[in-house]
């Protein structure tokens, strides 16, 4: 029973395969939470909470006059606001007569099966392998009519719980809501780290590790999405945890706009860890009768370290996430000509990139930035969604055909939610970009951003959209975003409330996306925001790929990729091998590396396959076979991270298929001395009591040989040098 409701309806304590979760509704009404560890049987663990009477920790009313009973200890599922709890609240609600508090007691629950789902958001799914149940506990407002649904979703078998919430205004007044964080937990004892994902545009994702002390660990994104600079994304582990051992609690937002994260101690070294909307430039006003959803997110627990915590978002994500045929497709192997043309292309280069790319058994061919409107930099034409036939040499149709006729897809780029001052689209409608009257607004690569929040236009967009696709033969879409976003204002009726734009804005993208998806099911959309500027969970809604990064220099990819790793499968990483010198850090690595690379992830090249040698194309052949042979391996096995970035002189990841018959483990030397000495690297996820056969040197040991003495590389690797090494199951 993955939901257990005891004590009278008032403890629940939600199972997964390996963790619980445990919530008390106390005789006051406070939801408390009590645990979220190593699976127990479900006994009330209320002992846990030690109730003393602490200086300035004041009592609520109904307390009476015990002392002892204080909001601004105890541990909660959704702290109140402004009414004793002086750490940081959940949902803040301003009322109608200015008062701003909130104090939510427990009212009732109900327990369903299946997951839940949460309007205009995405939410993981049930599939056939596994369907999660719903637990909904309402708690009401002590004061006025407000109403809070905490869900909480089990797949108790991914070992996955998710939380999100409603807030109801059930009242005869609005009430404006000033913060609404998707969820608050309390871990009542330990000391954690935290690690988190931070970086910049061409270098996200990079993984930092700090304690969460008295002082809090923050990270979050007022940029409008996700963002480079944080991923939406953190964990919590005990600071001995690594990859094998050790506690660790991961939670992962299914959002793209602003967000915040963050963990603190309090005063009683408590835990307060809080995921949800960034409650900076957000207000939302709530008339009667309204209901607000929070986006939701996803919890793991894994007391097994952070190899089996990744396991878990790895396959939640891919198989609840992800949607559409291509989720366990074989994604095709495709050349973009953005790093081999930039804007400097015509039809001729393109079908020149075309014809080599076929021949040496690329399969997709997409066209970016470029191909429409006056667009020859980057400085006008978006929102001029018509083809520039004048450039194209010719309709998108008969190129499209012509590049099917070679025996490839097609594919093309966009970036809907964007307009240039220098458009026509700008020219008919300037109050479709946001900006603020009388202040001059921000550019970002020169451009502005459309007001996705107003329907006329998303419909503009989606009209566009299908304009193009259904007159030309088109397999693929990249769509991309490549601004942060400010100067928040509307004037359209409807959307007029600045403090609510910024949600309102990530709601017209997904409504645009699923509007998108329903004309063109077939098509495989790949996410990106200057690369993985918008690489979140919810994303994978939508786009079961994702341009991981601009950076497509192997050996800096090398930490992006480490980074991306934590959270997010194999198969939604863009990665593409591209020229050398590398054009975003100069740097020159050997072909072979950085197909390796590139290999972890969705597949494909960047370059003008007419400037690379004849060996190189030998290896472009090679690395397609490869990747076709070994896509279920890697796409759909099991991930190990061997090393980490900035320690030691090489990295090393693993991939290991779910039947344990197969493995693959990719070395990158990144430093080199002279006179080297040998590395030597660990082997993960074989089968201990099983024989492999190693494909570098023949060696046949078991699994607990290569897992306990690992493997030494039979040749000394230069630096930037690959090896990639197989392990096969001989008995
Ligand atoms: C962004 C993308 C790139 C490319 C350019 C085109 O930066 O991340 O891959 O598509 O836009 O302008």
């Amino acid at each position: 029973m993955a939901i257990q409701i005891s004590e009278n309806g008032r403890l629940f304590t939600l199972h997964t395969k390996n963790s619980s979760y445990q919530m008390f509704a106390d005789p006051f009404g406070t939801l408390l939470h009590l645990y979220y560890g190593k699976r127990t049987d479900g006994e009330n663990l209320s002992d846990l909470i030690f109730r003393t009477d602490m200086g300035f920790s004041g009592n609520p009313p109904e307390a009476g006059s015990d002392r002892t009973y204080s909001l601004d200890y105890l541990p909660q599922e959704l702290p109140s606001s402004g009414v004793g709890d002086y750490r940081d609240d959940c949902v803040r609600i301003r009322h109608a007569d200015g008062s701003c508090a909130a104090r939510f007691l427990f009212d009732s629950f109900q327990v369903s099966k299946g997951s839940y789902s949460l309007p205009g958001m995405p939410a993981l799914y049930d599939t056939d392998a596994e369907t999660g149940e719903t637990l909904t506990i309402t708690l009401r407002e002590a004061c006025s009519d407000v109403r809070v649904q905490l869900l909480y979703g089990v797949f108790e078998q991914a070992d996955i719980i998710t939380r999100a919430l409603k807030v109801w205004n059930g009242g005869q007044t609005p009430v404006d809501l000033e913060k609404v964080l998707s969820m608050s937990m309390d871990i009542p004892f330990g000391d954690f780290d935290m690690i988190y994902f931070a970086g910049r545009h061409a270098m996200e994702r990079t993984a930092e590790r700090l304690p969460v002390r008295r002082a809090g660990v923050r990270i979050g994104s007022v940029r409008g999405t996700s963002s480079h600079q944080y991923n939406p994304a953190m964990i919590l582990c005990s600071p001995n945890a690594d990859e094998d051992a050790g506690d660790c609690y991961g939670f992962c937002f299914v959002y793209s706009g602003n967000f915040t994260a963050s963990a603190q101690q309090d005063q009683r070294n408590q835990t307060r860890i809080q995921m949800g909307i960034h409650p900076d430039f957000f207000s939302f006003r709530l008339a009667p009768g309204e209901v607000f959803c929070a986006p939701q997110v996803i919890l793991s627990y894994s007391s097994r370290g952070l190899t089996a915590l990744s396991r878990s978002y790895h396959r939640i994500l891919r198989e609840h996430m992800c949607r559409g045929p291509w989720k366990h497709a074989r994604r095709p192997v495709l050349i973009n000509n953005w790093e081999a043309t930039y804007f400097d292309f015509n039809r001729e280069k393109l079908l020149a990139i075309a014809s080599q790319a076929a021949e040496l058994g690329i399969e997709m061919l997409v066209l970016d930035d470029g191909w429409f409107g006056k667009r020859d930099d980057d400085n006008s034409g978006l929102g001029d969604w018509f083809v520039n036939t004048e450039k194209l040499g010719g309709t998108l149709t008969d190129l499209s055909e012509q590049i099917h006729r070679m025996g490839m897809k097609f594919g093309l780029w966009f970036e809907p939610e964007m307009v240039s001052e220098d458009s026509d689209l700008y020219r008919a409608h300037p109050d479709w970009a946001l900006t603020i009257p009388g202040r001059e607004p921000n550019r970002g690569r020169n451009q502005l951003v459309l007001n996705m929040a107003r329907p006329d236009v998303r419909d503009y967009l989606l009209e566009r959209l299908t304009d193009i696709l259904s007159n030309a033969k088109i397999d693929y879409v990249k769509w991309d975003m490549n601004r942060s976003i400010c100067d928040i204002f509307s004037s359209c009726p409807g959307t007029e409330r600045t403090g609510e734009l910024y949600h309102r804005y990530v709601l017209g993208v997904y409504e645009l996306l699923e509007g998108f998806l329903a004309r063109f099911p077939h098509i495989l959309l790949e996410g990106c925001s200057g690369g993985g500027g918008r690489f979140d969970a919810a994303m994978l809604y939508y786009s079961p790929q994702i341009w991981c990064s601009d950076n497509t220099d192997a050996i800096n990819r090398l930490s992006i990729q480490y980074g991306t790793s934590f959270f997010y499968p194999v198969s939604a990483v863009g990665a593409h091998v591209s020229a050398c010198p590398n054009h975003q850090t100069g740097r020159s690595v050997p072909f072979r590396t950085r197909g390796d690379v590139a290999m972890a992830g969705s597949f494909g090249y960047e370059l003008d396959l007419n400037q690379i040698t004849d060996e190189e194309k030998e290896q472009v052949r090679e690395q397609i076979n490869s990747f076709r042979y070994l896509y279920s391996l890697i796409h759909e096995g099991d991930y190990y991270r061997l090393t980490e970035p900035g320690k030691g002189d090489f990295m090393a990841w693993e991939f290991v298929d779910e039947n344990r018959d197969h493995a693959m483990l990719t070395i990158v030397q990144t430093e080199s001395f002279g006179n080297p000495v040998p590395i030597h690297t660990v082997v993960k996820g074989l089968d201990p009591a099983k024989k492999y056969r190693c494909l570098m040197n023949g060696a046949v040991r078991s699994g607990a040989s290569w897992m306990g003495a690992g493997l030494t590389p039979d040749r000394i690797l230069k630096q930037y040098e690959s090896l990639v090494i197989e392990f096969v199951r001989e008995s």
